[in-house]
C-alpha cells in the first residue's frame, strides 16, 4: 500500500523511537535527550546502542547501524517500509487511509484499485475474528484439550502467547458466529474456515448461509501471524491419534502463501536478531517446545519444503542458520534440499542430525535442553553434513566419484559467498582423493548435464546482489557519501546539530564550492525539507539517513563532540571548515587551469593566466578573513 506522506508524518508523530526501542533493549537516559543502552543488532557487553529522542533517530558506534523509527523496525522486526508505517499506525491507534474492515463488510463501494487492499484486510480481519472465536473456546477449558496440551508439556504462557485455540465439534460453531457478525461467507470461505454443503459443479443457485459448515472441528488450533501481527491461517491438529489428516492447514489463499511465511517469526524475530542465529524446524510443535525451553531464536517451515523465499526472509534477520529437520529419512531429505538454496542467498547453514528418527520436540523432551544447546553449538556446516550422507558407502571408484559430483555440483554452484565455495571444493576433493583444482574444473564445465533433480536444477540460477537492509529501498537510489571530504561531512553534519548552524553554513554560500556530489545533494534535500516546513529541524536527520549511503558519516551529528559542542567551538569548526572547502576549491580551479595552459595559443593562455593570479588572489583574502575573524574569537585553529 502506497500511504500519503502526510498519513506517514502522522504517524511518525504519534510514535516515540525509544518506546520501541525499549521493547527490543534496555535504555537508560544518558543527559539530555540521548539515551544508551545495548545493541539490539550486535552481541555486546558494554551499551554502544544511542537513541536520541529529539531527532528520533539510533545509532550504534559498535555495529554502525543507524537509522530512524522505520529503519529500526525494519533491522529489529524485519518490516518493509509499508508494514512499519502499518504497525505503528495499529500502534498508535490511528485508521490506516482506507475503509476500516471492521465496519464495512458490505460489498458496496468497492473502488477497483483500493479493492485488493480492502479485500486483503477483510481477510485478516476474519482472520482475527476466528482467532478470537478458537481462543475463547479454549478459555472454556474442554477437559480432553487441557489433558493433551498437558501431555505435550504446553504451558498456559506459551499457549497465550502464540494464541492456541480451540475449534469445537460442532459443524456450525463458527460459521453461525461469522455470521452473526456479519462476515461475508464467500471471504470466510476463501479463507478455508469455512466450506459450502454444495459442491461447485452441481450448484445452480448461489449458497445461502445456511449451505455452510466448519472446516475446522475439534481440533487444537495454530494460527499463523507475520511479524505485522497479520493472522493469515491457521493449523488445526486433531486429538485423536488414529484421525486423519493428523494436521489440517488454511489453503493458500490472497494472505497466505506457505512458500512465504514461517510459523512463529511473530515472537522470534527479535530474538533471531539478538541471538544472530536461527533454528529451523519443520512443525509447529517442534517450534512450540523449543521456543517454550529458552530456543526463541526459532522458525518453522508449514509442512512445505524450505524455500528460496524463506531463505530470503530469514536472511533479514541473520546469517547463521540451524536446519534441524526431523531425524527420519523425508526430514533428512528434506534438509539435503534446503542446502543449495540457503548457499544460494549467501547464508551459511549448519544442521543437526536427530538421533533415532527423533524430531526436535521429542529430542528435547528426551535428552533435555542442554543437550540440544550442547549439539547446536558443534552442529556441523550442512554442507559437510549432506557430504558425508552422499559418501555412505563411498569406495573410491571413479563411477562413484562421478556420481558424486553430478550430485553435488549444482550445491557448489549454488554457492554465492565464493570463498565457501573454495572450503567446500577442498573438502570434498580431500574426501575423494583429487585434488581441488580437478574438482572447480569439473564443476566449472557443469558436466552433470541435465540429470540434476528437479528441486536442484533452479537453484543455480543466477542470485540476485546483496540486497540491502530495506526492501524499499530497493528501488530508492540512494545519494553516495562514499569518499566525502571531513571537512564537508563536518559541515552538514554541523548544520544538523543546531538550526541555527544551518542557517549560518548555507549563508555562507558553501553549496557550490562542495567537492563532493553527494554531500551537496544532502545539503539541497535538507533545503528542500526544511523549505516544506520549517517547524521540522529535529526531524531533518531521521528524514535523512534514509536517503544515504553508508549512513554513519551523516551520523557524527549524534554523537560527542559535536552532539554537545558549544561556542566558541561550534563557529571556529564551522569556519574552519568552510575555509578548507573554499581552499580546495580553489586549489582545483587553479589545477585544472595551469593543465589547459599547455596546448593553449597564447592569448587564451594570457586570460588563463590571469584567472590563476584571481584564484590566488582569492585563496589570499580567505586566508585573511579567516585571521581575522580568529583574532576576533581569540582562539587558536586547531581544525
Ligand atoms: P510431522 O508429522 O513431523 O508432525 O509434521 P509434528 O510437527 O511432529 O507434529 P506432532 O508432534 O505429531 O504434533 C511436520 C509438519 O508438517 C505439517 C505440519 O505443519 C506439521 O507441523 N503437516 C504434517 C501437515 O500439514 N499435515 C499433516 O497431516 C502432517
Ligand atoms: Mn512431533
Amino acid at each position: 500500500m502506497i500511504f500519503p506522506s502526510s498519513f506517514i508524518d502522522k504517524v511518525r508523530e504519534a510514535n516515540n523511537i525509544v518506546d520501541i526501542v525499549m521493547s527490543h533493549t534496555q535504555l537508560r537516559r544518558s543527559g539530555g535527550s540521548r539515551f544508551v543502552g545495548l545493541c539490539p543488532f550486535h552481541m555486546e557487553k558494554t551499551p554502544s546502542f544511542s537513541v536520541n529522542e529529539d531527532k528520533q533517530m539510533y545509532h550504534c558506534f559498535g555495529c554502525k547501524k543507524a537509522g530512524n523509527i522505520f529503519h529500526f523496525l525494519e533491522s529489529a522486526q524485519g518490516l518493509n517500509f509499508p508494514e512499519a508505517v502499518e504497525f505503528l499506525a495499529q500502534r498508535a491507534g490511528i485508521p490506516l487511509p482506507k475503509k476500516d474492515p471492521l465496519n464495512s463488510f458490505s460489498t458496496k463501494n468497492k473502488g477497483s484499485a483500493d479493492s485488493t487492499q480492502d479485500s486483503k484486510h477483510t481477510l485478516y480481519h476474519i482472520n482475527q475474528l476466528a482467532l478470537e472465536f478458537f481462543t475463547t473456546q479454549i478459555q472454556k477449558k474442554p477437559p480432553h484439550v487441557v489433558n493433551y496440551l498437558k501431555e505435550r508439556g504446553l504451558n498456559e504462557e506459551t499457549t497465550t502467547r502464540f494464541h492456541i485455540g480451540y475449534s469445537p465439534n460442532d459443524w456450525e460453531a463458527l460459521t453461525h458466529h461469522l455470521l452473526k457478525l456479519s462476515v461475508p461467507h464467500s471471504s470466510a470461505e476463501a479463507l478455508g474456515l469455512i466450506r459450502s454443503r454444495k459442491s461447485n459443479n452441481n450448484s445452480h443457485s448461489k449458497s445461502t448461509p445456511e449451505d455452510y459448515y466448519d472446516v475446522f472441528r475439534d481440533r487444537l488450533m495454530f494460527p499463523i501471524i507475520l511479524p505485522t501481527g497479520k493472522i493469515v491461517g491457521f493449523g488445526g491438529r486433531v486429538f485423536d491419534p488414529n484421525a486423519q489428516p493428523k494436521y489440517l492447514n488454511s489453503p493458500e489463499s490472497e494472505v497466505f502463501h506457505k512458500g512465504k511465511t514461517l510459523y512463529g517469526l511473530n515472537e522470534s524475530a527479535k530474538h533471531i536478531r539478538q541471538e544472530d542465529r536461527v533454528i529451523v524446524v519443520e512443525g509447529y510443535m517442534d517450534f512450540l517446545q523449543l521456543f517454550q525451553s529458552g530456543f526463541k531464536a526459532v522458525v518453522a517451515t508449514l509442512g512445505t519444503a524450505l524455500t528460496q523465499e524463506h531463505a530470503r526472509l530469514l536472511k533479514r534477520y541473520t546469517k547463521n542458520i540451524f536446519v534441524v529437520f526431523d531425524g527420519d529419512e523425508a526430514g533428512q531429505t528434506a534438509m539435503e534440499r534446503s542446502l543449495p538454496l540457503l548457499l544460494s542467498q549467501n547464508l551459511i547453514p549448519k544442521g543437526l542430525r536427530l538421533p533415532e528418527k527423533l524430531d526436535p520436540d521429542d529430542f528435547l523432551r528426551k535428552y533435555g535442553k542442554q543437550n540440544l544447546e550442547k549439539q547446536l553449538r558443534s552442529a556441523p556446516e550442512l554442507f559437510l553434513l549432506v557430504l558425508d550422507q552422499f559418501l555412505l558407502g563411498f569406495r573410491g571408484q571413479s563411477a562413484e566419484k562421478i556420481n558424486l559430483l553430478d550430485k553435488i555440483s549444482p550445491i557448489l554452484l549454488a554457492c554465492a559467498d565464493k570463498r565457501l565455495q573454495h572450503f567446500y571444493v577442498s573438502e570434498l576433493a580431500e574426501k575423494i582423493g583429487e585434488t581441488p583444482a580437478w574438482v572447480k574444473q569439473c564443476i566449472a564445465t557443469d558436466l552433470s548435464g541435465a540429470k540434476n533433480s528437479p528441486q536442484m536444477t533452479p537453484i543455480v540460477t543466477k542470485t540476485a546482489p546483496e540486497l540491502p537492509q530495506n526492501p524499499k529501498e530497493t528501488v530508492v537510489t540512494k545519494v553516495s557519501l562514499m569518499g566525502a571530504p571531513t571537512s564537508e561531512l563536518y559541515l552538514i553534519n554541523m548544520a544538523l546539530v543546531k538550526e541555527e548552524y544551518f542557517h549560518r553554513i548555507l549563508n555562507e554560500d558553501v553549496l557550490d564550492q562542495l567537492s563532493h556530489e553527494g554531500v551537496k545533494q544532502v545539503f539541497l534535500r535538507a533545503q528542500q525539507l526544511l523549505g516544506q516546513n520549517f517547524s521540522k529541524f529535529d526531524r531533518l536527520g531521521s528524514d535523512l539517513i534514509g536517503e544515504v549511503h553508508p549512513q554513519e558519516p551523516l551520523c557524527l551529528h549524534l554523537k560527542p563532540p559535536l552532539l554537545e559542542i558549544k561556542e566558541p567551538d561550534a563557529t571556529k569548526l564551522i569556519t574552519d571548515c568552510i575555509k578548507k572547502v573554499k581552499e580546495a576549491r580553489l586549489r582545483l580551479q587553479a589545477k585544472t587551469l595551469r593543465s589547459n595552459l599547455r596546448g593553449q595559443n597564447s592569448l587564451d593562455q594570457q586570460e588563463d593566466l590571469e584567472r590563476i593570479m584571481n584564484i590566488h588572489r582569492d585563496r589570499h583574502l580567505l586566508n585573511k578573513n579567516l585571521e581575522s575573524k580568529k583574532a576576533n574569537n581569540g582562539e587558536q585553529n586547531n581544525d
